[in-house]
Protein backbone atom coordinates (compact mmCIF):
# COMPACT_ATOMS: atom_id res chain seq x y z
CA UNK A 1 0.00 0.00 0.00
CA UNK A 2 1.25 3.50 -1.03
CA UNK A 3 2.01 6.06 1.78
CA UNK A 4 3.36 9.43 1.74
CA UNK A 5 6.32 10.78 3.31
CA UNK A 6 5.93 14.47 4.19
CA UNK A 7 8.76 16.50 5.14
CA UNK A 8 7.44 19.77 7.93
CA UNK A 9 8.93 22.66 7.81
CA UNK A 10 7.80 24.25 4.75
CA UNK A 11 6.00 27.85 3.85
CA UNK A 12 2.85 26.95 1.74
CA UNK A 13 3.47 29.47 -1.19
CA UNK A 14 3.21 30.56 -4.56
CA UNK A 15 0.30 30.06 -6.77
CA UNK A 16 -2.41 27.52 -6.25
CA UNK A 17 -5.20 26.92 -8.66
CA UNK A 18 -8.44 25.38 -7.18
CA UNK A 19 -10.26 22.64 -9.44
CA UNK A 20 -13.70 22.37 -10.09
CA UNK A 21 -16.38 20.93 -7.20
CA UNK A 22 -16.48 16.64 -6.77
CA UNK A 23 -19.39 17.27 -5.08
CA UNK A 24 -21.03 19.36 -7.64
CA UNK A 25 -19.45 17.56 -10.32
CA UNK A 26 -21.14 14.35 -9.02
CA UNK A 27 -24.76 15.31 -8.84
CA UNK A 28 -24.67 16.67 -12.08
CA UNK A 29 -22.96 13.30 -13.56
CA UNK A 30 -25.99 11.25 -11.89
CA UNK A 31 -28.67 13.79 -13.41
CA UNK A 32 -27.14 13.09 -16.67
CA UNK A 33 -29.04 9.81 -16.28
CA UNK A 34 -32.54 11.66 -16.89
CA UNK A 35 -31.87 12.61 -20.65
CA UNK A 36 -29.97 10.87 -23.87
CA UNK A 37 -29.09 14.25 -25.56
CA UNK A 38 -25.03 15.38 -25.55
CA UNK A 39 -24.29 16.97 -22.45
CA UNK A 40 -20.51 18.04 -21.74
CA UNK A 41 -19.29 19.09 -18.47
CA UNK A 42 -16.02 21.08 -18.19
CA UNK A 43 -13.65 21.81 -15.55
CA UNK A 44 -13.89 18.55 -13.58
CA UNK A 45 -11.47 17.41 -10.79
CA UNK A 46 -9.61 14.63 -11.91
CA UNK A 47 -10.34 12.44 -8.54
CA UNK A 48 -11.50 9.11 -7.75
CA UNK A 49 -15.21 9.33 -7.02
CA UNK A 50 -15.89 11.49 -10.19
CA UNK A 51 -14.03 8.68 -12.03
CA UNK A 52 -15.85 5.95 -10.14
CA UNK A 53 -19.04 8.24 -11.01
CA UNK A 54 -17.83 8.15 -14.85
CA UNK A 55 -17.53 4.65 -14.30
CA UNK A 56 -20.86 4.15 -12.78
CA UNK A 57 -22.57 5.24 -15.77
CA UNK A 58 -20.39 3.54 -18.35
CA UNK A 59 -21.25 0.32 -16.38
CA UNK A 60 -25.45 1.08 -16.71
CA UNK A 61 -24.35 1.74 -20.17
CA UNK A 62 -24.03 5.75 -20.79
CA UNK A 63 -21.28 6.40 -23.38
CA UNK A 64 -19.05 8.29 -21.28
CA UNK A 65 -15.79 9.75 -22.70
CA UNK A 66 -13.80 11.55 -20.20
CA UNK A 67 -10.67 13.54 -21.09
CA UNK A 68 -8.17 13.70 -18.23
CA UNK A 69 -6.29 16.27 -19.75
CA UNK A 70 -9.41 18.70 -20.67
CA UNK A 71 -10.83 18.08 -17.94
CA UNK A 72 -14.21 17.24 -19.55
CA UNK A 73 -16.80 14.57 -19.73
CA UNK A 74 -18.68 13.57 -22.68
CA UNK A 75 -22.11 11.67 -22.23
CA UNK A 76 -24.75 10.32 -24.17
CA UNK A 77 -27.43 7.97 -23.52
CA UNK A 78 -27.67 6.39 -26.78
CA UNK A 79 -29.83 3.39 -24.74
CA UNK A 80 -32.20 2.26 -22.43
CA UNK A 81 -29.43 2.33 -19.22
CA UNK A 82 -29.76 -0.64 -16.86
CA UNK A 83 -31.23 0.41 -14.00
CA UNK A 84 -29.07 -1.59 -11.55
CA UNK A 85 -25.84 0.27 -9.33
CA UNK A 86 -23.89 -2.52 -8.16
CA UNK A 87 -21.78 -3.00 -5.11
CA UNK A 88 -18.36 -2.61 -6.26
CA UNK A 89 -18.81 0.82 -7.22
CA UNK A 90 -21.07 2.25 -4.28
CA UNK A 91 -18.62 0.86 -1.83
CA UNK A 92 -15.99 3.20 -1.78
CA UNK A 93 -18.34 6.03 -2.84
CA UNK A 94 -21.43 7.32 -0.88
CA UNK A 95 -22.61 9.79 -3.73
CA UNK A 96 -23.51 6.65 -5.45
CA UNK A 97 -26.98 6.66 -4.48
CA UNK A 98 -27.18 9.90 -6.19
CA UNK A 99 -28.40 7.64 -9.17
CA UNK A 100 -31.26 6.47 -7.31
CA UNK A 101 -33.74 9.16 -7.69
CA UNK A 102 -32.85 9.74 -11.20
CA UNK A 103 -33.14 6.20 -12.54
CA UNK A 104 -36.21 5.66 -10.65
CA UNK A 105 -37.59 9.38 -12.01
CA UNK A 106 -37.00 7.82 -15.98
CA UNK A 107 -37.22 4.13 -16.15
CA UNK A 108 -39.71 3.45 -13.16
CA UNK A 109 -37.33 0.91 -11.25
CA UNK A 110 -33.83 0.83 -9.57
CA UNK A 111 -31.85 -1.39 -7.99
CA UNK A 112 -29.31 0.17 -6.47
CA UNK A 113 -26.39 -0.80 -3.43
CA UNK A 114 -26.58 0.61 -0.24
CA UNK A 115 -23.82 3.37 -0.46
CA UNK A 116 -20.14 3.49 1.62
CA UNK A 117 -18.39 6.32 1.79
CA UNK A 118 -16.38 8.22 4.71
CA UNK A 119 -16.74 6.56 8.03
CA UNK A 120 -17.97 9.76 9.72
CA UNK A 121 -20.89 8.56 11.19
CA UNK A 122 -23.91 5.90 10.43
CA UNK A 123 -24.48 8.16 7.66
CA UNK A 124 -28.69 7.03 7.24
CA UNK A 125 -30.59 7.57 4.13
CA UNK A 126 -34.06 7.74 5.36
CA UNK A 127 -34.30 11.26 3.89
CA UNK A 128 -34.10 9.69 0.28
CA UNK A 129 -36.11 7.17 1.14
CA UNK A 130 -39.13 8.60 2.46
CA UNK A 131 -39.20 11.28 0.01
CA UNK A 132 -39.31 8.77 -2.91
CA UNK A 133 -41.88 6.61 -1.05
CA UNK A 134 -44.19 9.94 -0.95
CA UNK A 135 -43.11 10.55 -4.57
CA UNK A 136 -45.29 7.09 -5.04
CA UNK A 137 -42.06 4.45 -4.95
CA UNK A 138 -42.34 1.49 -3.55
CA UNK A 139 -39.08 0.42 -1.52
CA UNK A 140 -37.61 -2.16 -0.12
CA UNK A 141 -34.10 -2.80 1.70
CA UNK A 142 -32.54 -6.42 0.69
CA UNK A 143 -29.51 -8.25 1.02
CA UNK A 144 -27.64 -4.70 0.76
CA UNK A 145 -29.66 -3.35 -1.88
CA UNK A 146 -32.38 -0.33 -2.39
CA UNK A 147 -35.51 -2.21 -4.50
CA UNK A 148 -37.47 0.45 -5.81
CA UNK A 149 -39.89 0.75 -8.42
CA UNK A 150 -43.03 3.68 -9.16
CA UNK A 151 -44.49 1.57 -12.40
CA UNK A 152 -46.67 4.89 -13.18
CA UNK A 153 -43.72 7.01 -12.68
CA UNK A 154 -43.07 9.71 -9.97
CA UNK A 155 -45.30 12.16 -9.26
CA UNK A 156 -45.00 15.60 -7.55
CA UNK A 157 -45.88 16.03 -4.01
CA UNK A 158 -44.53 18.41 -1.26
CA UNK A 159 -41.67 17.32 0.85
CA UNK A 160 -40.45 18.81 3.89
CA UNK A 161 -36.95 17.57 4.72
CA UNK A 162 -37.04 16.80 8.58
CA UNK A 163 -33.53 17.44 8.57
CA UNK A 164 -31.65 19.90 5.98
CA UNK A 165 -29.55 17.09 3.76
CA UNK A 166 -27.19 17.88 0.99
CA UNK A 167 -27.55 14.36 -0.68
CA UNK A 168 -31.00 14.21 -0.23
CA UNK A 169 -31.99 17.40 -2.12
CA UNK A 170 -29.90 16.57 -4.70
CA UNK A 171 -31.49 12.98 -5.49
CA UNK A 172 -34.65 14.37 -4.98
CA UNK A 173 -34.69 17.57 -6.90
CA UNK A 174 -33.25 15.71 -9.90
CA UNK A 175 -36.12 13.13 -9.67
CA UNK A 176 -38.63 15.56 -9.31
CA UNK A 177 -37.26 17.22 -12.35
CA UNK A 178 -39.19 13.89 -14.87
CA UNK A 179 -41.76 13.22 -12.18
CA UNK A 180 -45.74 14.36 -13.01
CA UNK A 181 -46.84 17.39 -11.74
CA UNK A 182 -45.11 19.66 -9.49
CA UNK A 183 -42.97 18.89 -6.39
CA UNK A 184 -42.32 21.46 -3.47
CA UNK A 185 -39.20 20.95 -1.55
CA UNK A 186 -38.92 22.63 1.49
CA UNK A 187 -35.96 22.49 4.35
CA UNK A 188 -33.77 22.14 1.28
CA UNK A 189 -29.82 22.21 1.76
CA UNK A 190 -28.70 25.55 -0.20
CA UNK A 191 -25.37 24.33 -0.60
CA UNK A 192 -23.43 25.96 -3.82
CA UNK A 193 -23.36 22.97 -5.51
CA UNK A 194 -26.13 22.44 -4.93
CA UNK A 195 -27.08 25.85 -7.00
CA UNK A 196 -24.20 24.56 -9.71
CA UNK A 197 -26.65 21.63 -10.26
CA UNK A 198 -29.90 24.17 -10.34
CA UNK A 199 -28.16 25.87 -12.98
CA UNK A 200 -26.99 22.46 -15.01
CA UNK A 201 -30.47 21.13 -14.95
CA UNK A 202 -31.90 24.28 -16.23
CA UNK A 203 -29.60 24.27 -18.83
CA UNK A 204 -31.03 20.99 -20.27
CA UNK A 205 -34.38 22.44 -19.72
CA UNK A 206 -35.56 21.49 -16.59
CA UNK A 207 -38.05 23.71 -15.09
CA UNK A 208 -36.94 24.71 -11.23
CA UNK A 209 -38.13 27.83 -9.41
CA UNK A 210 -36.60 28.74 -5.98
CA UNK A 211 -39.35 30.12 -4.30
CA UNK A 212 -37.87 30.97 -0.93
CA UNK A 213 -34.41 30.17 0.86
CA UNK A 214 -34.80 26.86 1.43
CA UNK A 215 -37.99 26.19 -0.70
CA UNK A 216 -37.87 24.54 -4.44
CA UNK A 217 -40.75 23.91 -6.53
CA UNK A 218 -39.70 21.92 -9.52
CA UNK A 219 -42.03 21.32 -12.46
CA UNK A 220 -42.06 17.77 -14.17
CA UNK A 221 -41.08 17.90 -17.66
CA UNK A 222 -40.61 15.12 -20.66
CA UNK A 223 -38.06 15.88 -22.69
CA UNK A 224 -34.62 17.32 -21.98
CA UNK A 225 -31.91 19.70 -24.27
CA UNK A 226 -28.05 18.95 -24.91
CA UNK A 227 -26.02 20.96 -22.67
CA UNK A 228 -22.41 22.04 -21.87
CA UNK A 229 -22.17 23.15 -17.94
CA UNK A 230 -18.81 24.30 -16.14
CA UNK A 231 -18.28 23.50 -12.88
CA UNK A 232 -18.43 25.82 -10.08
CA UNK A 233 -14.80 25.47 -7.87
CA UNK A 234 -14.31 23.57 -5.10
CA UNK A 235 -14.72 25.64 -1.77
CA UNK A 236 -13.21 22.71 0.26
CA UNK A 237 -10.00 22.11 -1.74
CA UNK A 238 -10.06 26.36 -1.81
CA UNK A 239 -10.41 26.67 1.92
CA UNK A 240 -7.93 23.43 2.60
CA UNK A 241 -4.86 25.89 0.50
CA UNK A 242 -6.12 28.99 2.66
CA UNK A 243 -5.34 27.13 5.34
CA UNK A 244 -2.58 25.43 4.46
CA UNK A 245 -1.18 28.88 3.84
CA UNK A 246 -2.01 30.36 7.16
CA UNK A 247 -0.41 27.39 8.87
CA UNK A 248 2.88 27.68 7.81
CA UNK A 249 3.21 31.25 7.42
CA UNK A 250 3.25 30.95 4.19
CA UNK A 251 1.86 33.98 1.10
CA UNK A 252 -0.60 32.11 -1.10
CA UNK A 253 -2.60 33.45 -4.14
CA UNK A 254 -5.43 30.93 -4.03
CA UNK A 255 -7.28 31.63 -8.07
CA UNK A 256 -10.28 30.13 -9.92
CA UNK A 257 -12.78 31.06 -7.43
CA UNK A 258 -15.63 33.39 -6.31
CA UNK A 259 -14.82 34.99 -2.82
CA UNK A 260 -17.69 35.84 -1.96
CA UNK A 261 -18.57 32.08 -1.64
CA UNK A 262 -16.12 31.60 0.83
CA UNK A 263 -17.30 34.64 2.80
CA UNK A 264 -18.22 32.60 6.06
CA UNK A 265 -14.50 30.84 5.89
CA UNK A 266 -12.68 33.94 4.87
CA UNK A 267 -14.23 36.12 7.85
CA UNK A 268 -13.68 33.61 10.37
CA UNK A 269 -9.97 33.19 9.00
CA UNK A 270 -9.75 37.04 9.74
CA UNK A 271 -11.02 36.89 13.29
CA UNK A 272 -8.04 34.58 13.76
CA UNK A 273 -5.57 36.87 12.39
CA UNK A 274 -5.15 35.49 8.64
CA UNK A 275 -4.76 38.51 6.69
CA UNK A 276 -6.30 37.43 3.46
CA UNK A 277 -6.75 40.34 0.68
CA UNK A 278 -10.24 39.37 -1.61
CA UNK A 279 -9.87 40.25 -5.49
CA UNK A 280 -13.02 39.34 -7.72
CA UNK A 281 -11.26 35.83 -8.54
CA UNK A 282 -9.20 34.91 -6.13
CA UNK A 283 -7.53 35.89 -2.84
CA UNK A 284 -3.66 36.24 -1.58
CA UNK A 285 -3.40 34.43 2.09
CA UNK A 286 -0.79 36.10 4.40
CA UNK A 287 0.26 33.71 7.24
CA UNK A 288 0.66 34.71 10.55
CA UNK A 289 2.86 33.65 13.33
CA UNK A 290 0.17 35.51 15.88
CA UNK A 291 -2.96 33.04 15.21
CA UNK A 292 -6.31 33.75 17.26
CA UNK A 293 -7.78 30.92 19.02
CA UNK A 294 -11.66 31.02 18.46
CA UNK A 295 -14.81 28.92 18.44
CA UNK A 296 -16.54 27.24 15.83
CA UNK A 297 -19.80 25.17 14.74
CA UNK A 298 -20.36 23.43 12.11
CA UNK A 299 -23.65 23.96 10.31
CA UNK A 300 -25.42 23.51 6.77
CA UNK A 301 -24.27 26.25 3.96
CA UNK A 302 -23.84 29.57 4.62
CA UNK A 303 -22.58 27.85 7.84
CA UNK A 304 -18.73 26.68 8.51
CA UNK A 305 -18.86 23.57 6.47
CA UNK A 306 -18.03 20.19 8.27
CA UNK A 307 -15.86 19.42 5.80
CA UNK A 308 -13.14 21.63 6.75
CA UNK A 309 -13.51 21.18 10.16
CA UNK A 310 -10.48 18.97 10.53
CA UNK A 311 -8.27 21.52 8.31
CA UNK A 312 -9.27 24.36 11.09
CA UNK A 313 -7.75 21.84 13.95
CA UNK A 314 -4.65 21.62 12.58
CA UNK A 315 -4.97 25.34 12.37
CA UNK A 316 -6.21 25.64 15.89
CA UNK A 317 -3.40 23.63 17.24
CA UNK A 318 -1.08 26.63 16.11
CA UNK A 319 -3.72 29.33 18.04
CA UNK A 320 -2.61 31.40 20.79
CA UNK A 321 -5.33 29.95 23.88
CA UNK A 322 -8.09 27.72 23.56
CA UNK A 323 -10.15 27.33 20.52
CA UNK A 324 -13.36 25.11 20.28
CA UNK A 325 -15.31 22.84 17.80
CA UNK A 326 -18.74 21.77 18.08
CA UNK A 327 -19.46 19.27 14.84
CA UNK A 328 -23.36 19.65 14.57
CA UNK A 329 -23.49 17.68 11.31
CA UNK A 330 -21.86 14.04 11.95
CA UNK A 331 -21.69 12.50 14.97
CA UNK A 332 -18.21 10.82 14.07
CA UNK A 333 -16.05 13.10 12.89
CA UNK A 334 -13.20 13.72 15.16
CA UNK A 335 -11.31 10.40 14.05
CA UNK A 336 -8.59 12.55 12.83
CA UNK A 337 -7.76 13.93 16.42
CA UNK A 338 -6.05 10.54 18.24
CA UNK A 339 -3.41 11.12 14.97
CA UNK A 340 -2.96 14.71 15.81
CA UNK A 341 -2.30 13.52 19.54
CA UNK A 342 -0.45 11.21 18.17
CA UNK A 343 0.92 14.37 16.62
CA UNK A 344 1.97 16.18 20.12
CA UNK A 345 -1.17 18.06 19.91
CA UNK A 346 -3.61 18.84 22.85
CA UNK A 347 -6.83 17.91 22.29
CA UNK A 348 -9.67 16.92 23.93
CA UNK A 349 -13.04 15.44 23.05
CA UNK A 350 -16.33 15.79 24.50
CA UNK A 351 -19.20 14.17 22.93
CA UNK A 352 -19.38 16.56 19.23
CA UNK A 353 -17.48 19.42 21.21
CA UNK A 354 -13.54 19.19 20.82
CA UNK A 355 -11.23 20.99 22.70
CA UNK A 356 -8.21 22.34 21.65
CA UNK A 357 -5.32 23.75 23.60
CA UNK A 358 -2.71 25.68 21.11
CA UNK A 359 -0.27 26.60 20.58
CA UNK A 360 1.22 22.83 20.01
CA UNK A 361 4.27 21.78 18.89
CA UNK A 362 3.29 19.01 16.44
CA UNK A 363 6.37 16.34 15.70
CA UNK A 364 6.12 14.20 13.00
CA UNK A 365 4.83 10.35 13.72
CA UNK A 366 3.68 7.54 11.46
CA UNK A 367 -0.11 8.40 11.05
CA UNK A 368 -3.20 6.48 9.59
CA UNK A 369 -5.83 8.63 7.64
CA UNK A 370 -9.02 7.51 8.35
CA UNK A 371 -11.40 9.38 5.81
CA UNK A 372 -11.13 12.30 3.22
CA UNK A 373 -10.91 15.39 4.98
CA UNK A 374 -9.21 13.64 7.96
CA UNK A 375 -6.39 12.47 5.56
CA UNK A 376 -5.84 16.22 4.53
CA UNK A 377 -5.69 17.66 7.54
CA UNK A 378 -3.18 14.97 8.95
CA UNK A 379 -0.86 16.56 5.53
CA UNK A 380 -1.33 20.01 6.90
CA UNK A 381 -0.38 18.68 10.60
CA UNK A 382 2.64 17.13 8.22
CA UNK A 383 3.23 20.41 7.25
CA UNK A 384 4.19 21.98 10.23
CA UNK A 385 5.39 19.18 12.22
CA UNK A 386 8.77 18.75 13.22
CA UNK A 387 10.92 15.96 11.24
CA UNK A 388 9.00 13.84 8.65
CA UNK A 389 5.40 12.83 8.99
CA UNK A 390 4.41 9.03 7.57
CA UNK A 391 0.53 9.02 6.25
CA UNK A 392 -0.54 5.69 5.97
CA UNK A 393 -3.57 4.73 3.85
CA UNK A 394 -3.36 7.56 1.66
CA UNK A 395 -5.62 6.30 -0.73
CA UNK A 396 -8.67 8.86 0.83
CA UNK A 397 -7.01 11.79 -0.41
CA UNK A 398 -7.07 10.54 -3.92
CA UNK A 399 -11.08 10.54 -3.63
CA UNK A 400 -10.99 14.34 -3.39
CA UNK A 401 -7.81 16.30 -4.01
CA UNK A 402 -6.52 16.74 -7.25
CA UNK A 403 -2.59 17.62 -6.91
CA UNK A 404 -2.26 17.64 -3.09
CA UNK A 405 1.51 17.19 -3.67
CA UNK A 406 2.01 19.35 -6.25
CA UNK A 407 0.29 22.21 -4.42
CA UNK A 408 1.57 21.51 -1.00
CA UNK A 409 5.29 22.10 -2.93
CA UNK A 410 6.68 19.89 0.06
CA UNK A 411 8.62 16.10 -0.37
CA UNK A 412 6.00 13.83 -0.50
CA UNK A 413 7.26 10.78 -1.75
CA UNK A 414 4.86 7.69 -2.27
CA UNK A 415 6.29 4.90 -0.57
CA UNK A 416 5.53 0.83 -0.83
CA UNK A 417 5.12 -1.38 2.50
C1 LIG B 1 -22.58 15.91 1.47
C2 LIG B 1 -21.16 16.04 0.97
C3 LIG B 1 -20.18 15.87 2.12
C4 LIG B 1 -20.52 16.84 3.24
C5 LIG B 1 -21.99 16.75 3.63
C6 LIG B 1 -22.41 17.82 4.62
C7 LIG B 1 -21.25 15.23 -1.32
C8 LIG B 1 -20.89 14.17 -2.28
N1 LIG B 1 -20.91 15.01 -0.03
O1 LIG B 1 -22.72 14.60 1.99
O2 LIG B 1 -18.86 16.10 1.63
O3 LIG B 1 -19.74 16.53 4.38
O4 LIG B 1 -22.82 16.89 2.46
O5 LIG B 1 -22.14 19.07 4.13
O6 LIG B 1 -21.77 16.27 -1.68
N2 LIG B 1 -28.87 12.41 7.04
C9 LIG B 1 -29.89 11.63 7.52
N3 LIG B 1 -30.64 10.93 6.64
C10 LIG B 1 -30.42 10.99 5.30
C11 LIG B 1 -29.38 11.79 4.80
C12 LIG B 1 -28.62 12.51 5.71
O7 LIG B 1 -30.12 11.56 8.73
O8 LIG B 1 -31.15 10.33 4.54
C13 LIG B 1 -28.03 13.17 7.99
C14 LIG B 1 -26.55 12.75 7.95
O9 LIG B 1 -26.32 11.62 8.75
C15 LIG B 1 -25.88 14.00 8.46
C16 LIG B 1 -26.75 15.12 7.91
O10 LIG B 1 -28.00 14.53 7.58
O11 LIG B 1 -25.96 14.03 9.87
C17 LIG B 1 -26.20 15.82 6.70
O12 LIG B 1 -25.83 14.85 5.74
P1 LIG B 1 -25.94 15.16 4.17
O13 LIG B 1 -26.06 16.63 3.98
O14 LIG B 1 -26.97 14.29 3.59
O15 LIG B 1 -24.51 14.68 3.66
P2 LIG B 1 -24.18 14.02 2.27
O16 LIG B 1 -25.10 14.53 1.22
O17 LIG B 1 -24.02 12.57 2.45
Amino acid sequence: MEKLEIKGGRKISGTIPISGSKNATLPILAATILTDKKIIIKNIPIVRDVQTMALLLSTIGSNVKLSQKNKKIEIINNNKLKTFAPYNLLKTMRAGILVLGPLLAKYGVAKVSLPGGCSIGSRPIDLHLNALKKMGARIKVKNGYIIASAKKGLRGCLIKFPKISVGATENILIAACFSKGITKLRNCATEPEIKDLIQFLKKIGCRIIQSGKRSINVIGVKKLKSATHKVIFDRIEAGTYIIAAALTNGRAKITDIDPKIISTEINLLNKMKVKIIKKKNHIIVFGSKKIKSINVTTKPYPGFPTDLQAQLMVLMTMANGISTIKENIFENRFMHVSELRRMGAHIQIFGNKAKIYGKSKLYGAEIMATDLRASVCLVLAGLVAKEKTILNRIYHLDRGYEKIEKNCQIVVQKLED
